[in-house]
């Protein structure tokens, strides 16, 4: 089949994306694809796919546009079956708070947050400190602001959307599990100097896996166990990847949901491949398996 690999984009994680997407495409190719075309993605994509005639469109784009159900639309609407998740799914896993409405619903942890304006925030605590300020719908930690005790109110850059999320802040490990179709693959412990930030997810060295996580069966079974349920119940397809925070000195009750990420970041070296790859699916079988599991 002529797969399109749709990479780039418009969003804040446009070069997240092309690396997802050389990387895929690669695989792909390893794969034993032979027409694989690497698209970025910009205002003419309609006119580029037309011209182009993909049977699939393997999604490798990251955040608006391209992981809120945009382009999963688009697609639908020109017949062209894409990988991952499908329009609903994405554009309820791309907004953090009607994540967690959902979340919530289906009895998932999580912890309190408020929508405000930014000038709400920047005026005065809008929440008891320490708490995080992001906006909904960004991923790799673009534009997040934590507030720690004792400080003023931020102040927001001005690329910052006119309403943000403000999240009480959970200290403790940063966990994460990636679910492949009907299974959770198993847990990475995230490790930092400090914050797991931009630079930290994308600098060589910037962070430390360990893989798997060493943590109690308990803590274990219940991110691969939630994880598999954020997939379901948020309606996800192809795989996903549900992000933690567990403060270890609350036990099972200082775990929580961040939020599902519906196209995870897809370098060999990003967490998803990695537990694919742990689980013995190597990198270009996991391209090859989400191609297959592609529709519309
Ligand atoms: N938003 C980035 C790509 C991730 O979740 O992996
Ligand atoms: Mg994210």
């Amino acid at each position: 089949p002529r797969v399109a690999v749709l990479m780039g984009g418009l969003s804040a994680e446009r070069e997240v994306s092309l690396s997802t997407g050389r990387e895929c495409a690669r695989a792909l190719r390893e794969a034993g694809y032979d027409q694989v075309i690497e698209v970025d993605c910009g205002r003419d994509l309609p006119a580029r796919l037309a011209e182009i005639q993909p049977d699939v469109c393997f999604n490798a784009l990251h955040g608006r546009w391209g992981e809120d159900g945009v382009v999963q639309g688009l697609l639908e609407w020109m017949g062209i079956p894409y990988t991952h998740s499908g329009v609903l799914a994405s554009a309820l896993a791309l907004d953090k708070e009607k994540t967690k409405t959902a979340y919530r619903a289906a009895g998932l942890p999580v912890v309190e947050s408020l929508i405000a304006t930014r000038e709400e925030v920047e005026a005065a605590h809008v929440m008891p400190a320490p708490y995080v300020v992001k906006p909904v719908n960004e991923g790799s930690s673009v534009g997040i602001y934590i507030v720690r005790e004792g400080s003023n109110a931020p102040r927001l850059a001005t690329s910052m959307p006119a309403q943000v999320m403000v999240e009480t802040y959970v200290p403790g490990r940063e966990l994460t599990v990636t679910v492949m179709g009907d299974r959770a693959l198993c847990v990475t412990d995230i490790l930092t100097d400090g914050w797991y930030d931009y630079d930290a997810k994308y600098a060589p060295g910037g962070s430390r896996h360990v893989i798997p996580a060493e943590l109690p069966a308990e803590i274990t079974q219940a991110c691969m166990d939630y994880a598999l349920k954020a997939h379901q119940i948020l309606g996800c397809r192809g795989i996903s990847r549900t992000d933690f925070r567990w403060d270890e000195t609350r036990g099972l009750a200082g775990l929580i949901l961040l939020e599902t990420n519906t196209q995870p970041g897809m370098t060999p070296t990003s967490l998803a491949p990695e537990q694919a790859a742990h689980m013995g699916v190597p990198f270009p079988q996991l391209c090859d398996w989400l191609v297959k599991d592609a529709s519309c």
